[in-house]
């Protein structure tokens, strides 16, 4: 076989490819149609076609009805309205076509059997190219006609009536023979139709009426007329409130003696629709006086509802309300009721819905003209937009910390698409992915909710602490739904917030030591809710530093130590080595500034040494007075020596007077008024002698000053009685007179004194005990001169240091030179200044000049002291420093019959005042 074999195998399947080639060409445009595409059905005499637009997406459609002799014919408005068919959508949006069982290009087998073929051509070109053509054919069977039936739909109004009922009643003579001098004209075997219409009658033939948009034709046993509506032939009239459009017509054949004349008028309404908030409703007047000539004889046989082209027998079961009386037939429906569609959209920016319904009513009725008439009216109703705005409600739990917040009601039609949070936008995704719950609520109505669910302590929620303790969330939504089948996007806002009492306010503890009182303030809310004040002043790092507090945290607690004598305490009570004080804190919030609390410390002191300067001008002094021999304390005194201790003992006496007594002198320096007066002791001699007594009393003399700031008291001597209002406690120190002090140190082997310059140029000097004040970072110019008349010496800072007391061995203490070289301390630097001759400076070898400043910006009383010495150019110690202070060629000038010791000298300077630069 081999090759033959082959062979007979190729030609077999060349036919096979042939056959396949020729079904294709065939079928190519005309098919089936894919299932589910097409839905039809034929109510009462109705044919009845769905497409699903589904299936149509992005696509094109036309329909073409196919006549069986002239082929296909494309559907379009005017054959519509003209030919009984309808093209429209459902209220789901299908497209849907209906045609009556009378209208053109239906075949018609004996008034019973009905069929028609549409044509459903698809395309993806609005040109309709490349169209797919799906032919339809469709069946009705009907034979339950009426005598009389009236089709009112969209686009047409209808009439048929079995031609072998006698038309002419009696009541229509007059009528009718008054017509019929134009009868005598119609001519032989030939229809023509009369209208009779305001503007006259007007006798037309089949073929010109249908050219004015008229069917007209006649069947085995019915004649029919189809109208559009508002043609120039009809007429309109208000029956039972309800505007009807009515064409007046009789129709007429005459064949041999018999002429036939059959009223063919109809009347359709075309309004009647109203719309509550929640209803739509319907009306159609139960009797049409233009189709009942004989009221009398009315007789309403049946009333039947439908929606979507079926009739709903129990309306009541879908909560549909069928009425009717004498004159009204009233169809109302919910709006979202079962049966018709709801739908989102946005208008003029707002959201609402808007609702549609496919109704119909028939009513079936008899007279003595018509015996049966079957009125039937197709209508589609969409109410009009009603705008929803949609609602946020607040299902905060906060106990659950938790804001819980449902936005609705929406058709679901709607969907979320996005979501902004405290302003951020978020995707449905980014949103849940960081931690926000959202989903959706069903109602059994068919509406849906969305429900977001953020936590308080979420990043985007907003956090403000408002009264004493508590704080407001405010969570910001912005949501984005998509509306609509057109998908349209809308926004909607809300803020929804919650107050929860979840702030506790600090409690501090209060103690004290010998010295010192102390404030343990919890650290959590610290700036953040709260600040601390002293007075109406913020008490930060800074002010503490410069008030003198000691300001330490540990993990959970700010501790302050606030120096007994620092700015800012109050002195309850002073009594002689005793006072009573107290310090308070304010905690106000961070931005109102609304005090909160109070925290306060109060201790009672011993303390056996000092000046308190009360906001008053009261001054009260315990003096301590180490003198050998002691002194006797009562006779101590101030300047005006009618002022006595109060009391005392050995070493103590305790003074009480006003700035304004004891003559206390009072002086302006910068912004702060000072009042000094003078603790000195009356030596005890005998009145009466000349020659002076020797007695023990050593001299003694100490110098009280008060500064008060100035802008503080406004008026000299006028200080306010009332606390509250008062200024400050001013601040006090005592300086006992140099050269009679009572340091053990001093003897002074040189004569060597200091002297606090005003400025650098060394010119103008503070006078001994005056007040020096010294904002930080001021210098403090010092100079020392050695009194001696040999020019060769040259005087030698050897350890200059600086203390907070005058007392020589007090601690902390503070290196300023070191061997006669500054050094660079931590807390206070010195600056050696240049000397030159002047009328003042001899020998400039005999002055050395200091410039020292603190480092520290701190609050406080210092005195500068320094040991000093006197190099001569031919005795200076090996090993001496300093770049030509005192330089190594140079030794020390030997002072016979001194001590080596004894060849230095000592001098203190001060107390200077550091004082708060803030003169706010
Ligand atoms: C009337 O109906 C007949 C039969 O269906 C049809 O042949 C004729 O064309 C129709 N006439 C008009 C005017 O439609
Ligand atoms: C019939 O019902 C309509 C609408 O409800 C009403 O306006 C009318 O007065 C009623 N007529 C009679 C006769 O009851
Ligand atoms: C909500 O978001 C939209 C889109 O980003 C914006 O146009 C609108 O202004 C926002 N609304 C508010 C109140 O922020
Ligand atoms: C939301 O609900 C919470 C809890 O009931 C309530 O405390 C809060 O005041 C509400 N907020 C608003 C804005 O309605
Ligand atoms: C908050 O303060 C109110 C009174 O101001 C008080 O009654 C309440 O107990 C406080 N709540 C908390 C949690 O501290
Ligand atoms: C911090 O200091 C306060 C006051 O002295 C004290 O009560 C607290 O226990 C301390 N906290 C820690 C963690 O040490
Ligand atoms: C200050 O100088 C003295 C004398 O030179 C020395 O004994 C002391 O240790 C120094 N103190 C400090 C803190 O440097």
């Amino acid at each position: 076989m081999g090759l033959w074999g082959q062979m007979e195998a190729v030609g077999y399947s060349l036919c096979r490819i042939w056959l396949l080639f020729l079904l294709f060409c065939l079928g190519q445009g005309r098919q089936m149609a894919p299932p589910g595409f097409v839905e039809s059905s034929c109510r009462s005499r109705i044919f009845w076609m769905k497409l699903n637009k589904l299936l149509l997406q992005g696509k094109f459609f036309q329909l073409e009805i196919n006549d069986p002799y002239a082929g296909p014919l494309l559907l379009d408005e005017k054959l519509a309205s003209r030919c009984g068919y309808v093209l429209s959508e459902d209220a789901w949006g299908n497209p849907v076509f209906r045609a009556s069982a009378l209208g053109c290009h239906v075949t018609n087998e004996a008034d019973e059997l009905f069929s028609l073929t549409v044509n459903i051509k698809v395309s993806s070109f609005s040109s309709m190219r490349a169209a797919v053509t799906y032919t339809y054919p469709m069946y009705c069977s009907y034979s339950s006609w009426a005598s009389r039936e009236i089709v009112c739909e969209e686009n047409y109004m209808e009439v048929s009536v079995k031609t072998n009922v006698p038309a002419v009643s009696n009541d229509y003579t007059v009528a009718w023979m008054s017509a019929l001098p134009e009868t005598q004209n119609v001519a032989y075997q030939l229809w023509q139709l009369m209208f009779v219409s305001p503007s006259g009658r007007k006798r037309i033939t089949v073929s010109d009426a249908a050219k004015l948009g008229y069917s007209f034709n006649n069947t085995l046993s019915r004649v029919y007329l189809r109208a559009p509506y508002h043609s120039n032939e009809s007429d309109f009239s208000v029956v039972s409130g309800v505007n009807m459009n009515m064409v007046t017509s009789t129709s007429m054949y005459r064949q041999r003696w018999l002429l036939l004349l059959i009223d063919t008028t109809v009347s359709c309404p075309v309004d009647g629709i109203s719309f509550t908030d929640t209803t739509l409703t319907w009306t159609v007047p139960s009797i049409i006086p233009t189709l009942v000539v004989q009221e009398s004889t009315f007789l309403s046989k049946n009333i039947l509802m439908g929606v979507d082209g079926r009739a709903v027998v129990n309306p009541e079961e879908k909560n549909y309300l069928l009425e009717h009386n004498k004159t009204h037939i009233e169809i109302t429906i919910p709006i979202g009721a079962e049966g018709g569609k709801l739908k989102s959209s946005i208008s003029g920016g707002v959201y609402g819905v808007v609702y549609s319904i496919d109704l119909f009513l028939e009513h079936t009725w008899t007279d003595a003209d018509w015996q049966t008439t079957k009125y039937t009216v197709v209508k589609s109703i969409t109410t009009p937009f009603m705008p929803q705005i949609p609602t946020v409600i607040n299902n905060t739990l906060p106990e659950e910390r938790l804001f819980n917040v449902a936005f609705g009601h929406f058709l679901p039609d709607v969907s979320l698409v996005a979501i902004a949070i405290g302003n951020v936008p978020f995707t449905l995704r980014e949103a849940q992915h960081h931690g926000f719950k959202i989903y959706e609520t069903p109602f059994s109505n068919g509406m849906k909710e969305f429900i977001l669910e953020v936590s308080f302590d979420d990043l985007y929620v907003l956090k403000e602490y408002v009264n004493r303790n508590e704080t407001k969330y405010t969570l910001l939504v912005n949501y984005t739904i998509s509306v609509g089948p057109e998908m349209t996007l809308y926004y909607h806002s809300a803020e929804v917030e919650c107050v929860v009492a979840d702030i506790e306010l600090p409690e501090a503890v209060g103690y004290c030591d010998e010295e010192n009182l102390y404030l343990a303030i919890p650290l959590f809310g610290l700036h953040q809710y709260w600040n601390l004040y002293l007075g109406d002043k913020l008490l930060n790092r800074h002010v503490a530093l410069l008030n003198g507090y000691l300001a330490a945290t540990n993990s959970t607690h700010l501790i302050l130590q606030i120096p007994l004598f620092a700015v800012g305490v109050i002195y309850e009570e002073v009594s002689f080595q005793k006072i009573k004080a107290r310090f308070d804190v304010a905690l106000r919030k961070v931005r109102t500034m609304e005090t909160l609390q109070m925290f306060s410390v109060s201790c009672s002191f011993n303390s056996p040494a000092f000046i308190i300067c009360h906001p008053d001008g009261t001054i009260m002094i315990s003096a301590q007075m180490k003198t050998v021999p002691a002194i006797d304390m009562s006779k101590t005194k101030l300047r005006d020596s009618s002022c006595k201790p109060r009391e005392y003992n050995e070493g103590h006496a305790f003074f009480k007077f006003h700035v304004t007594t004891c003559g206390t002198s009072v002086r302006f320096e910068g912004d702060h008024i000072i009042y000094e007066n003078e603790i000195s002791y009356e030596k005890e001699t005998l009145p009466g002698q000349s020659i002076p007594t020797i007695t023990r009393d050593p001299d003694y003399r100490l110098t009280v000053l008060c500064y008060y700031r100035a802008k503080e008291t406004l008026v000299l001597g006028a200080f306010a009685s009332d606390p509250s209002t008062s200024p400050p406690f001013g601040s006090g120190t005592m300086v006992p007179r140099p050269n009679i002090a009572v340091q053990r140190r001093i003897r002074q082997a040189l004569n060597v004194v200091s002297r606090v310059s005003k400025d650098e140029s060394f010119m103008e000097f503070y006078e001994p005990n005056m007040a020096i004040l010294k904002r930080p970072a001021e210098p403090v110019f010092l100079e020392v001169e050695l009194k001696d008349e040999s020019p060769d010496i040259e005087l030698y800072l050897e350890n200059c240091w600086v203390t907070r007391s005058l007392d020589f061995n007090s601690t902390p203490r503070w290196n300023i030179t070191v061997d006669g070289c500054e050094i660079n301390g931590s807390e206070y630097v010195a600056e050696f200044y240049p000397v030159a001759v002047s009328p003042r400076v001899r020998h400039p070898s005999h002055f050395k000049r200091l410039a020292v400043r603190t480092l520290a910006h701190r609050l406080e009383q210092v005195y500068v002291h320094c040991l000093v010495a006197a190099c001569s150019p031919t005795n200076t110690p090996p090993g001496s420093p300093c770049r030509g202070e005192c330089s190594s060629s140079r030794e020390r000038k030997a002072f016979p019959g001194h001590h080596s010791a004894n060849l230095q000298g000592y001098v203190l300077a001060g107390p200077v005042w550091i004082v708060d630069p803030d003169l706010r």
